[in-house]
């Protein structure tokens, strides 16, 4: 299992002043040390994603699927990515709106790949979020990571755009190691047999 797989690790908040992408930049930057990934950040702060749906469904649509020009690099990496890390912050114990809408948006760009999770917030360190997400996931018929990381107090946790935590590289280890298992299982598995849904 010495090759890499496409990673895109996708920045969930969109909000101005976020903390979003200090996180993801860091996650990157464990993804590229850990040398399984060809690593892309995807920030959904750039891409148009409405809130209304088009009349069809993305299950149904296919190829077909009417989005805005300006989600088409949002597509087009998650339609080339062989594994997600989602970067989520905790909006009053979900997850942010953005990323619902960008998921929603899609379908068969998900399915049979392996997400992993990466949360930041207060207290639960957007532990609520994350399993929301997983949830979600499920139904996309994506297979969700078991190791992720998790800031709680993320304000008071981080300097320098840097967990202070001397465990949390460890554990990004742990969490990449398993997401590149995941991400050359179903790579080989999606080659070789057609996902039955
Ligand atoms: C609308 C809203 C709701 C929030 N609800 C929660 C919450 O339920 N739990 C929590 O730990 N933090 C909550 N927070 C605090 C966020 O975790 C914190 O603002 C974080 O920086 C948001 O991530 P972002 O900066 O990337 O947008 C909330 C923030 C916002 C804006």
């Amino acid at each position: 299992m010495n090759e890499t797989h496409k990673l895109v690790i996708i920045v969930g908040s969109v909000r101005e002043g976020r903390f979003g992408p200090v996180v993801a930049s860091w996650v990157a930057d464990r993804a590229r040390e850990h040398g399984g990934f060809d690593v892309d950040i995807v920030d959904l702060a750039d891409a148009d994603i409405p809130l209304a749906l088009p009349e069809v469904s993305p299950l149904f649509a296919g190829d077909s699927y009417p989005r805005p020009e300006k989600m088409a690099s949002l597509t087009s990496h998650l339609q080339e990515a062989d594994a997600f890390i989602v970067v989520t912050p905790e909006y009053n114990h979900s997850y942010p709106a953005s990323l619902k809408a960008a998921i929603d948006w899609h379908f068969s760009q998900w399915k049979a790949k392996p997400v992993a999770f990466v949360s930041y917030g207060g207290a639960a360190g957007g532990r609520h979020a994350v399993l929301h997400l997983e949830n979600v996931f499920t139904e996309l018929h994506a297979v969700t990571i078991r190791d992720g990381l998790a800031f709680p107090f993320y304000y008071r946790s981080w300097t320098d755009e840097q967990p202070q935590d001397e465990a949390a590289p460890g554990y990004a280890k742990a969490m990449l190691d398993q997401l590149a298992w995941w991400a050359a299982a179903l790579h080989a598995a999606r080659s070789a047999i057609p996902y039955p849904a």
